[in-house]
């Protein structure tokens, strides 16, 4: 979609009002009749429409054939206008509208230009589709928003483009989501982060089976071993800030290509949507795209070790003792706790290869935050709180909730092997986000850690807001904003 400011109404089908006022449409400086038509569409009641939801109403006799309201109330929250901006767009969609204008009115307490992003970010997220598998033509949507702006500075106008590629980023990790375990596997997802990086300008390294293997990242290589798709060890690395190069944040994302549970199987309808068990390494190459192309003063390396849990004839059981990269010894009580396994040699490898300070995981980890949090909360562990309050601000600022669980000693004792170092499942379903963290905590060299569990969140069922269905790209926007808050 693109995205234009502009001091005039351009050439389009629809003008937007996103007021929390009804005088400020004629303070706007459109053409006096249009006004006029607008104005007496709205009404005169004290309970106008520009108090509460969206109204479109037809223009006759002007090449702008539709005009909608839509109400902000006062006080309006960020995400409320995330949620009201992906409205109008629906709206617009609805009314077949493929260019539109929009004027935002100002609100209390609120900077103009985040006002402005929020307004792009989500309806550039709501008019996402991937349909390239449709043969049918899909319906023609909205393709442009002109931004109308008294003064646009030149801040305003790299507020517009900095939430355009923000939201292109997210759109980029929904793509990858979407695509199907048969199109992404490790080596073509490898691929398409070595693109991504020529594209925005970050370094991406690949790593084969046997240059793996050399790392001795055994527990990484015994989930992707069954598999005739071959592992791959992606590093994306991005050097914004040479002067401190040292200070290095790690990314890493669970690459999990596809989870059909392993020899531990799941079942059919379990297994349906398990292409999503690579939504962590989606967020995390999302995110290396925006920091690079906003070319954020920062140094991020991301990690993600790409593989697919199968089953076949040579494939890790439940009851087998592997090594990992760190050398601690892991019991395989079930090959279905399988991204833990490979979560701990990548954040090991961060840790110790690419000198990481602080590391964060996001991974599709355990259907059991589904059942403590739903959909709509990322649950979260971290052994460090200061760390974990810059994350709570960015969820606050990106509108992806997270919920802090806790990690006290009995966790840690849940997951001691009586014949290895450590096992990776707890004692049957009991506090299975928590342990699942925990595990892959175990990995991270007591630097400053957190995990997010993105097994509810990073998938959708159905659309909501500006959240589409299927791939959510959930983490994007919320690792971006930890970074560029720093
Ligand atoms: N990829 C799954 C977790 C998952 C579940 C992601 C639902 C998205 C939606 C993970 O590898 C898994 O299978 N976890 C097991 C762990 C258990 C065996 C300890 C689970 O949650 O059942
Ligand atoms: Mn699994
Ligand atoms: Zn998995």
């Amino acid at each position: 979609m693109k995205i234009t400011v502009a001091k005039k109404i351009p050439e389009c089908d629809a003008v937007v009002f996103l007021c929390s006022k009804k005088e400020e449409i004629s303070l706007t400086g459109l053409e006096k009749p249009l006004i006029r038509d607008i104005l007496t569409a709205v009404g005169t009641e004290e309970d106008s429409a520009l108090k509460n939801g969206i109204h479109h109403f037809r223009i006759y006799g002007h090449p702008v054939k539709f005009a909608l309201t839509a109400g902000t109330g006062s006080n309006a929250t960020i995400e409320k206008i995330r949620r009201i901006s992906s409205g109008i767009v629906k709206c617009l969609n609805d009314l077949k509208v493929e260019k539109a204008s929009i004027f935002i009115s100002d609100i209390e307490k609120t900077d103009r230009n985040e006002l402005l992003k929020a307004v792009i970010e989500a309806a550039m997220l709501t008019n996402y589709r991937f349909d390239r598998y449709k043969s049918s033509k899909p319906p023609k949507r909205l393709s442009e928003i002109t931004v109308i702006e008294k003064q646009p500075s030149k801040k305003t106008v790299q507020a517009v483009s900095s939430a355009a590629t923000l939201a292109q980023a997210v759109m980029t990790a929904r793509d990858l989501v979407n695509e199907p375990a048969n199109v992404i596997y490790p080596e073509t997802l490898a691929k398409k982060a070595s693109e991504l990086g020529r594209k925005h300008g970050f370094v991406t390294q690949i790593f084969n089976e046997k240059e793996i293997a050399k790392l001795k990242m055994d527990a990484f290589l015994a989930v992707s071993r069954a598999s005739v798709k071959k592992p791959r060890l992606i590093v994306m690395r991005y050097t914004g800030d040479p002067s401190k190069k040292e200070d290095i944040t790690a990314l890493v994302g669970k690459g999990l290509t596809y989870d059909s549970g392993g020899l531990a199987l799941k079942q059919a309808d379990g297994m349906k949507n398990m292409k999503n068990d690579m939504a962590g390494s989606a967020a995390v190459i999302g995110v290396m795209c925006a920091i690079a192309s906003m070319k954020l003063k920062v140094n991020v390396t991301g990690v993600v070790a790409a593989c697919e849990n199968a089953i076949g004839g040579d494939a890790y059981r439940n009851g087998d003792i592997i090594g990992s990269m760190s050398g601690k010894t892991i019991e395989v009580l079930n090959t279905d706790a399988e991204g833990r396994l490979t979560l701990a040699d990548a954040v090991y490898y961060a840790a110790k290869k690419e000198k990481a300070s602080r590391i964060i995981d996001i991974a599709t980890l355990t259907g059991a935050v589904l059942v403590a949090l739903g959909t709509t909360t990322a649950g979260v562990i971290s052994n460090d709180d200061q760390f974990y309050s810059r994350l709570e601000t960015a969820s606050h600022q990106s509108g992806e909730q997270i919920w802090r669980l806790p990690h006290f000693e009995e966790y840690r004792e849940m997951i001691r092997s009586d014949i290895a170092d450590i096992k990776n499942t707890g004692s049957g379903r009991l506090a299975g986000t928590i342990t699942g963290g925990l595990f892959i905590g175990e990995f991270a060299e007591k630097l400053p850690w957190i995990h997010i569990d993105i097994a509810g969140t990073g998938w959708a069922d159905r659309a909501e807001n500006y959240i589409t269905k299927y791939g959510t790209g959930y983490g994007v926007r919320l690792l971006y904003h930890l970074l560029a808050n720093h």
